[in-house]
């Protein structure tokens, strides 16, 4: 077995056999919310996020925004080049809700916003993902990575906005996380599933909220293999 090199919440990270520039991410049957204090097994869970991820990457990097993702390794598995992680969540909201409501409570939840929110999160569990001005960025990445992952976070967006229309799902938000190749190429890294985006029918969730909620297990499933069969219907992955 390859060495492990990382284990977050739901993931686990090995080194690729043979070629130190990749990596092989496993992804867990767990779900976490409340940084942990709620924790449950879903079995396929991991599996049906291995396949999200990867069909949503592969869409990406067709479509000129570059992702660490190089191949989907059935069912849970996902190659992928190694990042040096940036320690930053980026966020893109497209309609209020979630903790946007708490900084600007003028606005309604499930409203449209005049153009996508972009906001930056420092990665930290234990300080809860602080949210970070541009004065604070400065302290973490060069000024030129910022507006780069400012850019490629509002085009992934028009993609996934697009492509998720075309499906009957409302792009609400979702998280990103970006990293840098060996080489020192600036690409999305981490994972886009539902635990990372919010995906709305007519308003009701098809994501992580139903678990933040307090929905149950079986609820959480049914609602991400919902997601998985429509995206598995679009993107066929080997
Ligand atoms: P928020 O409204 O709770 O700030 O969440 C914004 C988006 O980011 C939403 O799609 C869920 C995602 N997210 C994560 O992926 N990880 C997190 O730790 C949090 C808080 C949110
Ligand atoms: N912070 C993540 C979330 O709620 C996971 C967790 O809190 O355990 O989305």
């Amino acid at each position: 077995m390859a060495a492990k090199i990382c284990e977050g919440k739901t993931k686990k990270v090995f080194a690729a056999e043979n070629d130190g520039s990749k990596v092989i991410i496993f992804f867990k049957d767990d779900i976490t919310a409340f940084n942990g204090k709620r924790h449950d097994i879903i079995p396929e869970k991991g599996a049906i996020s291995a396949y999200i991820s990867s069909a949503i990457f592969k869409l990406l990097n067709e479509n000129g925004v570059k992702t660490h993702f190089i191949e989907y390794i059935p069912p849970n598995k996902m190659l992928a080049w190694k990042l040096n992680m940036i320690p930053l969540e980026i966020v893109c909201r497209n309609i209020a809700t979630g903790s946007l409501l708490k900084r600007l409570p003028m606005l309604k939840k499930g409203e449209r916003l005049k153009k996508p929110i972009i906001e930056f999160f420092y990665k930290s569990d234990e300080l809860g993902d602080p949210l970070l001005n541009e004065c604070h960025l400065e302290y973490i990445v060069n000024r030129e990575a910022i507006e780069e992952m400012k850019q490629i976070t509002l085009k992934a967006n028009e993609i996934l906005k697009k492509f998720f229309e075309e499906l009957g799902f409302t792009l609400v938000d979702f998280k990103l996380e970006f990293g840098t190749t060996m080489q020192g190429e600036l690409m999305i890294g981490d994972e886009l599933t539902c635990d990372t985006m919010r995906l709305w029918i007519n308003g009701e969730s098809f994501d992580k909220d139903i678990y933040r909620r307090g929905g149950s297990p079986e609820d959480v499933l049914k609602a991400y293999r919902k997601v998985y069969e429509a995206i598995k219907e679009r993107i066929e992955l080997k």
